[in-house]
């Protein structure tokens, strides 16, 4: 195979290549909203068309929520089959005000490193998954064929927990699924120009927790003091989760599961490059707080957190009201990290959170979604393979990390498929994801493009079988 040939035309093409992303990133796929169920599967569509327009057979496979989208080239037999994994859905754009832009009209902006896209979904995770497409199809049009087998399995529910393709995975159907190597591009590089390989993603426990008094609001004057106030109870509930002093969380048994982190992991998180200072400034945070006894980056890649993700309840307008409000809600979130199962870990703080409530005060905690924490092994023929075509593209070799995020199917991927699943991604941690004005370095889209070109070319020349 000429491999020159199809990284000129990559080259040649990144005009269309961009205006095909702009056309994806004007679709609304917002997944959590039911106002938007129609644009999801518009979506869906839209993914649909640009799969067989690199050559693959295709299928919308329905679900009981939003449709998965799969396709397949299957013409090169006795190599290697590459499964590719991304989400066509996009998180919510709120606060709107915030977005120098209408989120789903997106604009090329320059940037301190150059040209960048600015939209909802441009790296988490339109921008990302395209380049697998998009190099495919370079491939396909430069060759007539590809250097390995490959499937494509896009769903439309990550960003609200991932329900369909949990059960799609673990169903007969995906017996289809059969691979050698996973390839997922759902995550940020270590930095600007260093290529990562993400070996650990946290797993996620969401939470809504509600809390209720009295039957209705009371005058804070004629009953404060008889009875207890719920927003009261929920803050001090709240509080007791996480140790303010030194940042443990206190709900009974959480760690017992943790695994501890390993000396040699330890150093080689310290032999990265890392500047807290700039890590603040880069947030706009005047300092940096956590878990005792650890560095920042254990903390985020490889130690359970605990978070309130946001709060409500009683007067909230301008002025004063005197008022003891008969209810309040919070949402809480953690993130979990082997060998922490979701389930268990909320029973655990459903248990707390309803023994640390006082007298009078009725407590619901449901359970949202959640997602087990995974780590994987990077090793065999094949990921060497892979890794040597993410270096030729970077002229870097890639560096190992975890990350704190989530990807609610890699955990299950990595179990049911017989297949290491590699997590190569080619966004930056100052992409803004879920954030007003998310953007993609364009430049990382069009060099995304070109090192799954050089993987899937590396990966074509190893045998399967051996
Ligand atoms: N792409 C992210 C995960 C991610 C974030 C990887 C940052 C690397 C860096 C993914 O789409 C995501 O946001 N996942 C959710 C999952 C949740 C809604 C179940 C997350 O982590 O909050
Ligand atoms: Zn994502």
């Amino acid at each position: 195979m000429n491999i020159d040939a199809v990284l000129e035309r990559v080259d040649r093409e990144t005009g269309a290549s961009l205006k095909q992303l702009k056309e994806y990133l004007r679709i609304p796929s917002i997944s959590t909203d039911p106002a938007y169920t129609g644009e999801v599967r518009r979506c869906a569509g839209f993914v649909e068309k640009r799969l067989r327009a690199a050559g693959l057979d295709t299928e919308i496979v329905e679900t009981a929520g939003h449709p998965l989208v799969y396709g397949e080239w299957l013409g090169a037999p006795g190599r290697p089959t590459v499964l590719f994994y991304g989400h066509y859905d996009v998180q919510p754009v709120d606060p709107l005000d915030e977005w120098r832009h209408d989120p789903f009209e997106p604009t090329v902006e320059t940037g301190r490193r150059g040209e960048r896209i600015v939209a909802r979904g441009a790296t988490d995770d339109k921008g990302q998954s395209f380049t697998h497409i998009k190099a495919v199809e370079a491939l396909m049009l430069e060759t007539g064929s590809l250097p390995v087998n490959v499937k494509f399995l896009i769903e439309g529910e990550e960003e609200c927990g991932g329900e369909a393709i949990e059960a799609y995975v673990r169903s007969p159907a995906a017996e289809r699924l059969g691979c050698d190597l996973a390839l997922v591009s759902d995550t940020s590089m270590y930095g600007p120009g260093q290529p990562s390989v993400l070996y650990g993603l946290k797993g996620l426990l969401y939470t809504e927790v509600r809390v209720r008094g009295a039957a209705r609001d009371l005058h804070s004057g004629t009953f404060g003091g008889a009875v207890a106030n719920p927003l009261n109870a929920l803050a001090t509930m709240l509080a007791r989760l996480r140790d303010p002093e030194d940042g443990r969380i206190l709900i009974p048994g959480f760690y017992d599961d943790v695994r501890p982190l390993a000396a040699g992991e330890r150093s080689a998180f310290a032999a990265l490059p890392f500047d807290e200072t700039k890590y603040g400034e880069e947030i706009g945070a005047t300092a940096l707080w956590g878990e005792a006894g650890y560095t920042t980056l254990e903390r985020v890649w490889a130690r359970p957190t605990c978070d309130v993700n946001g709060i409500w309840g009683g007067y909230q307008g301008p002025g004063a009201k005197t008022v003891i409000a008969n209810r309040a809600g919070a949402k809480v979130s953690m993130r979990l990290v082997p060998d922490q199962e979701p389930d268990r870990i909320f029973r655990a703080l459903a248990e707390h959170l309803r023994a640390s409530a006082p007298p009078g005060i009725e407590v619901e905690v449901d359970h949202l979604n959640g997602a087990p924490p995974v780590l994987v092994d990077l090793e065999g023929p094949l990921v060497d393979a892979a890794l040597m075509g993410v270096e030729e593209a970077w002229g870097r070799a890639p560096v190992r990390v975890r990350e704190g995020g989530s990807i609610p199917i890699v955990s299950t991927l990595s179990g049911v498929l017989a297949a290491p699943v590699l997590l190569i991604g080619f966004g930056l941690s100052d992409d803004r994801l879920h954030a007003p004005n998310e953007k993609m370095d364009l430049v990382n889209f069009y060099q995304g493009i070109r090192t799954i070109v050089r993987v899937l070319d590396r990966v074509g020349s190893v045998d399967p079988g051996a």
